[in-house]
Order: C-alpha cells, then structure tokens, then sequence
C-alpha cells in the first residue's frame, strides 16, 4: 500500500494521504539554520546544534505521535482547520504533502478555500521561511481569521525539558510591529535570540501558551483560534510562544499570499541593545526584509533549487530502471547531504540531546556526498582529526556548535581511528588536493598541540597495531562498529549505559574480526597513499603490518564456512558454527570479502556462501543468526533486543552494502544487485504500510527474519547508510570510482542489463560514460574508448577543467 507517489521532474515524493504509517519528514536547510518537518507540519528548528541552540520545542514519541511543529490554523467561521490537517485533524476536502530537496509544501482546501504552505531555509540564511498562500476558489466572498504558530524553546533543548523550577520563570518576549522576538537568557550570558516575524499588519498576537491554548486544550483547538480573538499576550515566564493573526478577506477566485520569517541572530557583546532591555534588532529587520514579499521568497526557493540542480548534476545515471536512476539521482544524494549535516544527531528518532556527531558516522557520510561538494568535505575532516588524541583514539562524537569531543559519550570504540583513512582519501581521491594532508590539525582541540593531518594518518594506522590482542586481531575495545557488542562491558545495572559505562579492558581478549578486515582495507589504502606521497618506508613499515594483518584473519578468523566475528573477553570465539546463537555475523564477513582476503583460497566466495544462506531474507541481510534468545552479559547490548530487532539479528541498511561490495569483489553482478534492490526504499515503496517510514529514505533499520513484524522499518534518515548504499551502487555496482590518477569505470552488475549511461563531474571535468554489455557479462571492462581514442586499461586520466569528453566501456 502507498501513501503518495514520487515526482521524478520536480524531485518530489508527494503525499496524499496525511495519515502516513508514522510521521513523514523532510530536512530543511544544509548549512547553519535547521529544521525538520513532518508531513503535517510537525517538527522544529535550531542553529547548528540540535542541542545547545533549539529555537522551537518539539514533544517526542508523544501521543498522539509527531506533536508540536510550525502550525497554521485557519477559523473559518464554520470550522477551525489546518491545511496540513493536523493539529486540527478536521477533516479535508483534499489534502497534498511535497517533499523536495531542502523544502516541502504542504496543502489543504476546505469549504473552497485553499491554503498552501511552503517551507525552506533559503541558502546562506538563518531563517525559516514560510510562505502562507490563500486562495478562495468559490463564488463567494470568504472572511478567514488565521493564525500561525510556533512554541520557542528555551535554548538548551535538554534542560529545556526538565528544569522547570526555572524555566518557568525566564522566559521573555518583546513584540515590535509584526514581530515576535523570544529574548530569555539574552540579558546573561546569551548572545542570540529568535524572531518570529509576518510581512503584513497584524490584527492581534499571543505569546503566552496557556493563553493561546487554554490550560485544558491541546494543539487540535487552541481556546484563541476557536474564539477567533486573540488576547495580545505577553509571556512572562512560562512557555512563551509566538502566534500572529491576521484577518483576511477573499473575493471570489482571488488569492493572497503571507510571509513568515523565523529567523535566529548573534549580537556582539557591546551590539546586544537598543537601549535598556530592549534588543537591538538590525540584523532580524534585515533578514525579514529579504524576505518582505512573495517575490522575494519565489526568487530564494528558485536559488535553492538551481543549487540543487547543479549538486545533483555531479552524479546522474539512467540505467533505464526508474527506480534505481531515481535514488541514484535524487534521494540517496539528498539523503546523503542530509547525513552528513547531522551525522544522525538530529532527527525525529535520536531526539538531537544525546549525541553529537559520531567520529566514525561523519567520515562515512563524507563519501556520499564529497563527489558534490568537496570543500565542504575538507573542513569536516578537519573538525573530525581535531577530535583525536595523541595515541590516535578519539573521542566518540563531538557537538557540532564547539567543534569538541564529546565527554559524555568518551572515547574507546576501537574501530573509530581506522574511518579517518577512509574520510581522508576518499576526499583526495575526488579533489586531488593533497594539500589538505598538510593541514596543521590540533590533538583534542589543544592549541598548540598542532600536527599535520598526515601524522593523524599515522596515528591512525599505529592506534589499531598498538592495540592487538592475543591472536594478533585488533582489540575492540568499547565496541566497534556494531555499538552493541559490548565485550569488555559486563553490565547487569539497568541503571547503567551499555554505551558509556566503565568498561573492564583490564586482561581483555576481545578481539574483532570486523576491525582486522576495516584495517586491511584502510591499511592498503594508506599504503598506496604513502606510496603516492613517496613515503616509501612509511608504506613498507605499513605493508609489513597489513600482511601480518591478512595472515591472523586466515590464521584465527576463519570458521571453515565463514569469517568469525570476535573473540570474547575470555578468548571465546563469537559467530563460530560452535556457538549456540549469533554463529554467523554480517560485519566480519562484509569487511573480509571487501578486503579480498583469502580470494584465491576460495574464503571470499565460502564466506558469501554463507550469508546468503543464513543471512539472507526477503527484506535484507540480518545482522546475526540465529538470533539471540538470552541475555549474554559477556556480549552486551548486542542480546538485550529481541530476536530481529536492532543489533540483535535486524537488516542493518549501513552494512548490507558491505555485502554487496564483497560480492562485486568476486564479480557476482547479478547478486550485489539483488542485495542492492532488498533494501533500495524506492523498491518497497509499495509495501509502505509494512515498512512504515518514508519510502523516499533508507531507514536505519529493518526489522528481519527472526522478528515479529518483518519487514517494519525504523530510525529513518539515521547513520552512514544513505552514504554506504550511494558508496556501493555508484563505485562498485555502477563502477565509477576516483582514484588519485582519474575515474576508473569498474562496473559488476548483472548479466542482463543491456547498457547505462552515467554523466560524471570530476575535477571539474565532465564525463559522458556509456557502458555497454552486449555479452551479458557480469564484471571485466574489455575496452574504453574516450573520445574515439582507444585507452589501456580502465583509468581515464583526469581532464582539463571544463573539458566534456565522452567515454565508451564495453564489458
Ligand atoms: C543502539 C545503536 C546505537 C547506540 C548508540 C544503541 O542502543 O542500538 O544502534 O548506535 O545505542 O547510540
Ligand atoms: C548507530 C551508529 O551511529 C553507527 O555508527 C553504528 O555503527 C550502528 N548504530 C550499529 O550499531
């Protein structure tokens, strides 16, 4: 069953049906200014940091779901209603929701009146502009009494929901004109407020919850909407919100359109006033103003789209499948930006108070979205390497408004340094600026700590040698990229994190096979970059270690049929056939085909053998099986969920693509594809009613095999997966992969596609690629032809800037 439908031509998935199986979202803005918006309307705002600088409340997990959000209400004598039908749920007479790149709209018509609502964040601005459109198709003269809404948060979005023996005390407001401003705490030790703004006269206002609402209302029947008359409140204390009214009357067939601004400023220290207590609003005045007319705003949504369009034109395939060319072109490269603005810690799911960026999370996301915006990629490495320690450990996560690591989560994850290679050359590769390894880039954010970005490199590499186990395998640590298999934790506090508590590494034999396979594959890449830069003993000393590497996997992490996942605190094997439960792991056996190891032995093809059998289901790959049934204390978290959930046997999105890889490894187009198309969400779109979240995104998780529910999605938008999935579809199925000497076209897809083309920005070059199958190969690039020039081997060498040339692969 579906809820709406994609528009390819307008890049749009269109819903039609407001009662989506869970709230629908899209994310505004992409640089400083954020907000999230549902479907109907629900969601909020902040600046930069979810945490520390929320602009709007948001209720979650709330009942009903999706509470609070930037509401309109519209009393039309008859009936009072919401053109995104919540939170008035009165019913429609039609109802349409479009989420596009960085902007939604969202319209609903009732008794002949139509109201529309665009949503976005133009570029390089922080604000959220709204634009209120209100048509009156009848043949009658219709008065209308609007409202809009918003509820301001205290600022810090955590102790903005508990402490309220003094939240209820600061809030503060001040009304000039048509706008809004929310001042609490500017008076101390804030240097920012948030303005709420309408570009037309107001007949009224309210910034007084209870006021607006009534005390025993909810957000369907705010007491001041149904009585059509606002009380001009002032909050002092309490919730502060900002609602302006406007009365407006429409002559038949005419429309009128209204702006709203919610903006956010920074004041100077000796620029915060006007005078005594009054904030000093120039820089408010002059967003509102940019933004005064429907003109305006038309003009901003037109920037937003052609810089889409050019972000998108970096990376656009047909392949002749409208299923595929549409994630491929549109929504995994959105989803792919949207990660990377938030490394997951904004989201309807990880409620943005928890968590920063993650170490490992932000460098993935790089690689599905450098090929756009390079730049932008160089300065988040950089944040990135800041964070790490001297010893090459780093710390989890960061907040993303100070830059720093993150206390609260720590340090340990033992895989966390080995993603750094990965972000690092994954940027060179596409830029080919080596400069950035040069970069001077601080330990922990101390000043004068300073090294170059290469020694990050190293101590990168050396982090997971200095840290071997008993079988030459890497230490896990914490954990690696599985959060959940917590070896060193031996929790039975509920009171206790599996994530943060005090781990007992003391003597430990946690070894992770997952680790040793990620160390191989970045281990070789670090060698050819040591190689490129002419370190050649660095990539000697290096090469030793990778070898050494390859032979412990052969050696003590080989099961017979597949790769073992770890060795347990005591030295116990995990994902052996000889275990019980969890016999066999989907992270080792993705990361040690990926790596090739044991190619010619015929372990890459046994190992993926294996998964196919035992892993694979109809939605995807789970993450272990059997499942586990019981509470291990010496695995963690890992058996704490049921049976097909999360970590405990769930489809992974983020790591199927490490499978999908592995198989073009060994060249099986026709299963990477199979695998590819399991989870692609364009392909389930007809089965949204099951898998409950957006089918235009990937979710975190699908609930697998061993579940109650198969098929269930969770936590959409979440982790590296929009990037790993872009990662393997474009470089390993599609097989167009920068290299440090030029694109290299490398396809594995299956035996019966005909053809694709795919234009390919690179260096400032563009590259026509048509791929041509005419045997019904599945992996082998026979010739490359570029420009009516035969080319040996399968690199075309990097072109002029500007240059378009056109490429010919015949498999
Ligand atoms: C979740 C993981 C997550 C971790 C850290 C665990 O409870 O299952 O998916 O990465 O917490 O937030
Ligand atoms: C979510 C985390 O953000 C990601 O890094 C992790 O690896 C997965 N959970 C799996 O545990």
């Amino acid at each position: 069953m579906q809820f709406g439908h994609f528009d390819d031509n307008r890049r749009e998935y269109v819903i039609t049906d407001p009662r989506t199986p869970w709230p629908w979202i899209n994310y505004l803005g992409n640089e400083d200014f954020f907000s999230l918006v549902s479907n109907t309307g629900g969601g909020y705002s902040f600046y930069k940091d979810a945490k520390f600088r929320r602009i709007t409340r948001y209720r979650y997990n709330n009942v009903p779901m999706d509470s609070g959000g930037k509401y309109f209400y519209i009393n039309d004598g008859e009936s009072i209603w919401s053109p995104g039908w919540k939170p008035c749920k009165t019913p429609l007479d039609s109802y349409e929701c479009r989420h596009g790149m960085n902007y939604t709209t969202i319209k609903g018509v009732k008794n002949g009146v139509e109201a529309e609502v665009l949503y976005f964040v133009p570029l390089k601005t922080w604000a959220e502009v709204q634009k209120l459109t209100l048509r009156n198709t009848t043949s009658e003269a219709k008065t209308l009494k609007v409202f809009s809404f918003v509820e301001w948060c205290l600022w810090n979005a955590a102790t903005d929901m508990e402490n309220f023996q003094r939240n209820f005390s600061t809030g503060e407001v001040e009304i000039e004109d048509s706008v809004i401003y929310h001042k609490t705490e500017y008076k101390e030790r804030r240097n920012h407020y948030a303005y709420y703004a309408a570009n037309v006269a107001l007949d009224g206002f309210e910034t007084d919850r209870e006021t607006f609402f009534g005390l025993y209302n909810g957000f369907d029947e705010p007491q001041t909407v149904l009585e059509g008359a606002p009380r001009n409140s002032v909050a002092h204390g309490w919730s502060p919100i900002a609602s302006h009214y406007i009365e407006v009357t429409l002559q038949p067939g005419e429309s009128k359109d209204f702006v709203f601004v919610l903006g956010y400023v920074e004041n100077a220290d000796d620029e915060k006033w006007e005078s005594k207590n009054i904030i000093n609003k120039t820089k408010a005045k002059a967003t509102i103003a940019r933004f005064d007319t429907a003109e305006k705003v038309d003009a901003a949504l037109a920037e937003l789209r052609a810089y889409w369009d050019n972000l998108l034109n970096v990376f656009s395939v047909k392949t002749g499948e409208e299923k595929l060319d549409r994630m491929v072109n549109i929504w995994n490269q959105y989803q792919c930006m949207i990660t990377f603005c938030f490394s997951r810690s904004a989201s309807f799911f990880e409620s943005g108070i928890g968590r920063g960026m993650g170490f490992r999370d932000s460098n993935q996301d790089l690689i599905g979205f450098v090929h756009q915006i390079p730049e932008r990629a160089r300065e988040r490495i950089i944040d990135i390497a800041s964070t790490q320690f001297p010893d090459g450990g780093c710390y989890h996560q960061y907040q993303p408004l100070t830059k720093k690591g993150n206390n609260e989560i720590g340090q340990g994850f033992n895989d966390d340094p080995m993603w750094l290679i990965l972000g690092t050359t994954a940027y060179i590769k596409e830029s080919g600026d080596f400069s950035i390894l040069d970069e001077p880039v601080p330990f922990d954010n101390v000043p004068g700590s300073e090294v170059s970005l290469f020694e990050h490199l190293i101590v990168s590499f050396d982090h997971v040698i200095n840290n071997l186990g008993p079988h030459g395998l890497p230490l896990i640590g914490r954990a690696d990229w599985n959060d959940c298999l917590n070896l060193n934790c031996f929790s039975n506090d509920p009171n206790e994190s599996f994530q943060t508590t005090e781990n007992k590494t003391e003597g430990s034999k946690a070894e992770s096979l997952m680790i040793a396979g990620l160390f191989v594959i970045y281990g070789n890449d670090y060698v050819e970059l040591c190689k490129k830069l002419g370190k050649n003993e660095e990539a000697e000393r290096a090469q030793k270690h990778v070898d050494a590497m390859i032979e412990a996997v052969k050696q003590y992490g080989w099961d017979g049929e597949w790769f073992l996942r770890a060795y347990d605190y005591f030295g116990n094997k995990i994902g052996s056939n000889e275990n019980e439960e969890g016999k066999i792991f989907i992270e080792s056996n993705g990361w040690c085909t990926m790596a090739g190891i044991g190619l010619e032995e015929g372990l890459v093809t046994k190992a993926l053998d294996s998964v196919k059998e035992r892993l694979d289901c109809e939605h995807g790959i789970v993450l272990n099986n059997p499942a586990f049934t019981k509470y291990y204390i010496e695995y963690g978290e890992i058996s704490s969920y049921p049976p097909g959930y999360k970590e405990n046997a769930g489809i992974f999105c983020h790591n199927n693509p490490w499978i999908i890889i592995g198989e073009t490894v060994q060249g099986r187009g026709d299963r990477a594809w199979e695998y590819f198309r399991k989870i692609c969400p364009s392909y389930t779109e007809h089965i949204s009613d099951l898998h409950k979240v957006e089918p235009y995104v990937y979710a975190q998780m699908i609930a697998g095999k061993d579940a109650f529910k198969p098929g269930e999605a969770k936590n959409s938008w979440l982790t590296g997966t929009a990037a790993w999935n872009f990662y393997a579809i474009s470089q390993y199925i599609l097989g167009i992969q920068p290299t440090y000497d030029g694109l290299r076209i490398d396809p594995c897809i299956p035996a019966d596609w005909k053809e694709y083309t795919v234009t390919r920005q690179f260096r400032g070059a563009t590259y026509e690629i048509s791929v041509k199958n005419p045997n019904g190969n599945m992996k082998g690039v026979k010739s490359v032809v570029v420009d009516g020039k035969a080319v040996s081997g399968n690199i075309i060498p990097e072109m002029p800037a500007g240059k378009i040339c056109r490429v010919e692969v015949t498999l």
